[in-house]
């Protein structure tokens, strides 16, 4: 396996990071201990994961996936082996200061994910979106605080807006801060706009490492939707409805389909390969419920599309004539 850089940093991860998201959610510890086990098998070095998650689950609550992560680390002894990134800024309670980017929270936040990992330190640490109440100086010094005392090694940032990337590496040269390193966007076949038209000019000119999530859409770019059938029975059917089913998405879904039958791959397969095909991207984060689905989108990284196929995909998919037609 090819690993990559991460960004400008001296860390190399594997093409592919596993998502914990659904532990916790979609799966209990039991069958997120064997997903964690199968992917260190597959060779996969890298796991994102976030202090919120999976509260939004019946019976769940912030830090479950963590602790259930810090179990699993705890117990198996291979802390060493993997890169380790989570996030912080979504409410851990109902308590105001219990959330956010402030100086206060950035501590307090760390110290909990840091506990619940059973680790000594987090290799990146990701802001999980912007926070409009607090400078994002505050933040900066905050983290570089934390890089000073080796509890983290990189930071990064997700859902966050070009401008206030390049004002926060304004402020981390002006100041001596370590800078955001990564990239954490939503990204796939059906959500391209977001990282391809202003993002991408600030990923390339400072080198980000693009570590996008959502790479099938939340279950879409898989053969259980279709246009006229029923949606599936899944918590995240509505939210991908809401998204996702337009006109537009239906075609690129019946390309990726078509093009997945007659190369005999998955729809699963074929839409993380066409990730791996722009590269800009330095490793799209997969989330899985069983070992049977990891196994099946790691094969992602045996698929290769020939330039008719990619032609074809990346037509199907394009943004530019529509966002010019409304410009
Ligand atoms: N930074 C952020 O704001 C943010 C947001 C979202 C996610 N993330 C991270 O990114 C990771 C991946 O995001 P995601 O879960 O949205 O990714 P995704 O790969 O787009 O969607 C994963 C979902 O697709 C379905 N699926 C996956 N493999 C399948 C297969 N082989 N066959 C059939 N269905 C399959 C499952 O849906 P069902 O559950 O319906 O079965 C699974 O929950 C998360 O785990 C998390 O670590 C970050």
């Amino acid at each position: 396996m090819e690993h990559r850089r991460l960004g400008t940093t001296g860390i190399k991860i594997s093409p592919i990071i596993l998502g914990t998201m659904q532990m916790g959610w979609r799966i209990e510890e039991e069958e997120s201990f064997k997903v964690m086990d199968k992917a260190i098998e597959l060779g996969i070095n890298c796991f994102d994961t976030a202090d919120v998650y999976s509260y939004w689950a019946d019976n769940s609550y912030q830090g479950k996936t963590e602790t259930i992560i810090g179990k699993w680390l705890s117990d198996r002894g291979t802390r060493d082996d993997l890169i380790l990134a989570t996030k912080l800024r979504g409410a851990m309670s109902e308590d105001v200061n219990d959330r956010g980017l402030s100086r206060r929270h950035v501590h307090q936040a760390s110290a909990n994910s840091l506990k619940r990992l059973q680790t000594d330190w987090i290799d990146l640490y990701q802001i999980h979106s912007f926070d409009n109440d607090t400078p994002i100086s505050e933040t900066l010094h905050a983290l570089n605080l934390l890089v000073d005392k080796g509890l983290v090694n990189y930071i990064g940032a997700s859902n966050i807006h070009p401008w206030m990337l390049v004002e926060s590496f304004w402020e981390s040269e002006k100041n001596g801060y370590v800078k955001f390193e990564t990239v954490q966007p939503p990204y796939s076949i059906v959500r391209r706009m977001l990282v391809e038209h202003q993002m991408f000019h600030v990923i390339k000119k400072y080198g980000l490492g693009v570590i996008p999530y959502s790479p099938l859409a939340g279950g879409f770019l898989t053969d259980r939707y279709s246009r006229d059938g029923p949606k599936p029975d899944t918590p995240r059917s509505e939210g991908a409805e809401k998204r996702y089913f337009t006109d537009k998405r239906w075609k690129i879904h019946e390309t990726v389909k078509e093009i997945a039958v007659a190369k005999e791959v998955t729809m699963t397969q074929l839409a993380i390969a066409w990730i791996l095909t722009k590269d800009f991207i330095t490793a799209p984060i997969i989330g899985a419920n069983s070992v049977e689905q990891l196994e099946e989108n790691f094969g992602a990284l045996e698929v290769k599309l020939d330039d008719d196929e990619t032609k074809r995909l990346d037509e199907v998919s394009d943004w530019v004539a529509d966002y010019e037609s409304i410009r």
